[in-house]
């Protein structure tokens, strides 16, 4: 259950009409509950209570820092793929201690301002990257505390984009060769190897992969272990999906519990770096229809919002319900388009979705708070929308609409020749 109701015939976001808020902030404007943000990241820390564990959000599904922040005051840990989010997370109040840094790319310079800062764990996804990693500790004299990110080669049935554990996939180490990364690990003098991760994709409907995963790292931790390697923490990823439209995802709590039972008694810290299933239904897109169009048979509402604001329907053919924020309607239904202004055929929020809207009307996409604002453009030099966070029957601008002369403010003319 997420906290955008009607209440009467209006959608509210918790306490507050949707039609104030637009009246108050202009569309199109992300729309963020904080309860709801709230009680998806206890379901998971109260789920895991008894065990020792880590939360790690994934920034990467929404970094609005007052996001951050909501989640920081509550104990989360961040789980980082850029220097942009470590310092993000920072600004936003995080813990160090409670930071784990993945992603198959780090830079130098990153890993420098990580050990510095002192993550918990670095989320290794290359022999490669363990040198480097060696080199830059040891330049700095410290040690880095590792996990390496194996690819478990187990099929999470996701939408190809966005698994993530299979062997054609540029993540991770593949299980087969783990064991001599592992040694190699190891032997490095300021390399700490503390545990081993994985993540194999994103909206996974079934814990089923999860448990697979789990019993090939099982395999793997009882070979390295008797090397002599003693490993502190599995770290599962994320991946759990969401409710966008017809999907029956596991509860956060029923996740968490298949996860500790398979755990057994191993003796093993648990790491879970959710992204969507704590943002995605704590936001909506709040957009304003333009023009009616009617081309023959087809019946476009051409709104304020675009690819650029959301991309996800363009990208992955996702499916996110649209719904009307005022239901009584004096207007005929239709099947419509849901359509942007971008010179795109791709620039679409939803297709073929019957409501009975006009112009002017007031429209929210459901399930954005995840993979939103997080991907939006500036795309045929559209401004970024603006955020609100609603808390209780009080709306907080946490993100100012952009403004053109922004959009080239990083931007220069060449000299006068
Ligand atoms: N950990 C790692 C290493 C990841 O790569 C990801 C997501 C997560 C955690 C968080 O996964 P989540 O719990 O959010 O599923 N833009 C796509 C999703 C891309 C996911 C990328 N990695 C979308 O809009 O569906």
């Amino acid at each position: 259950m997420d906290n955008f109701e009607y209440r009467g015939e209006k959608l509210h976001a918790e306490d507050l009409d949707l039609n104030q808020i637009a009246e108050q902030f202009g569309t199109p404007t992300y729309v963020y509950s904080r309860d709801t943000l709230e009680r998806n990241y206890v379901a998971y820390s109260q789920a895991l209570e008894g065990c020792e564990h880590l939360v790690c959000y994934a920034v990467k599904a929404n970094s609005n820092i007052a996001v951050l922040n909501v989640l920081a005051q509550l104990g989360a840990g961040f789980d980082i793929v850029s220097v942009g989010e470590l310092e993000r997370v920072l600004v936003a109040g995080a813990d160090p201690k409670r930071i784990v840094f993945s992603g198959v790319g780090k830079q130098t310079h990153e890993m420098q301002r990580a050990l510095e800062v002192g993550v918990h764990c670095f989320n290794v996804e290359s022999e490669a990257e363990l040198e480097r990693l060696q080199s830059v500790a040891a330049g700095m004299n410290c040690i880095a505390p590792v996990s390496l990110r194996i690819n478990p080669d187990v099929d999470a049935k996701t939408h190809p984009y966005i698994s993530t554990g299979l062997k054609e996939n540029k993540f991770g180490i593949g299980i087969d060769q783990a064991p001599a990364a592992y040694a190699q690990a190891a032997a490095m003098t300021h390399i700490k190897v503390i545990g081993v991760d994985c993540h194999i994709g994103s909206q996974l409907t079934s814990i089923d992969p999860y448990l697979d995963a789990m019993d090939r790292l099982f395999g793997l931790i009882d070979t390295i272990t008797a090397q002599g390697i003693a490993i502190e923490h599995l770290d599962l990823g994320g991946g759990l999906g969401v409710c966008y439209g017809d999907e029956e995802p596991p509860a956060i709590a029923d996740f968490m519990a298949r996860v500790r039972a398979h755990l057994g008694d191993r003796k093993l810290a648990l790491v879970f770096e959710p992204g969507r299933s704590i943002c995605a239904d704590a936001g909506i897109l709040l957009t304003r229809v333009e023009y009616i169009k009617n081309n023959q048979d087809k019946y476009f509402a051409i709104v304020d919002a675009a690819m650029n604001d959301l991309i996800r329907p363009a990208l992955y053919s996702a499916w996110q319900d649209i719904i009307p924020v005022n239901l009584h309607s004096n207007s005929q239904a239709h099947n419509f388009d849901i359509v942007g202004p971008i010179c795109e055929t791709s620039d679409f929020l939803g297709k073929d979705r019957n409501l009975a809207i006009e112009a002017n009307d007031l429209l929210a996409v459901c399930s954005s708070g995840a993979y939103g604002f997080a991907m939006a453009s500036n795309y045929n030099s559209r401004n970024r929308a603006a955020e609100v966070m609603v808390d209780g029957d009080k709306s907080h601008l946490i993100g100012e609409r952009e403004e053109l002369s922004q959009q080239w403010a990083r931007e220069h003319l060449l000299p006068k020749s």
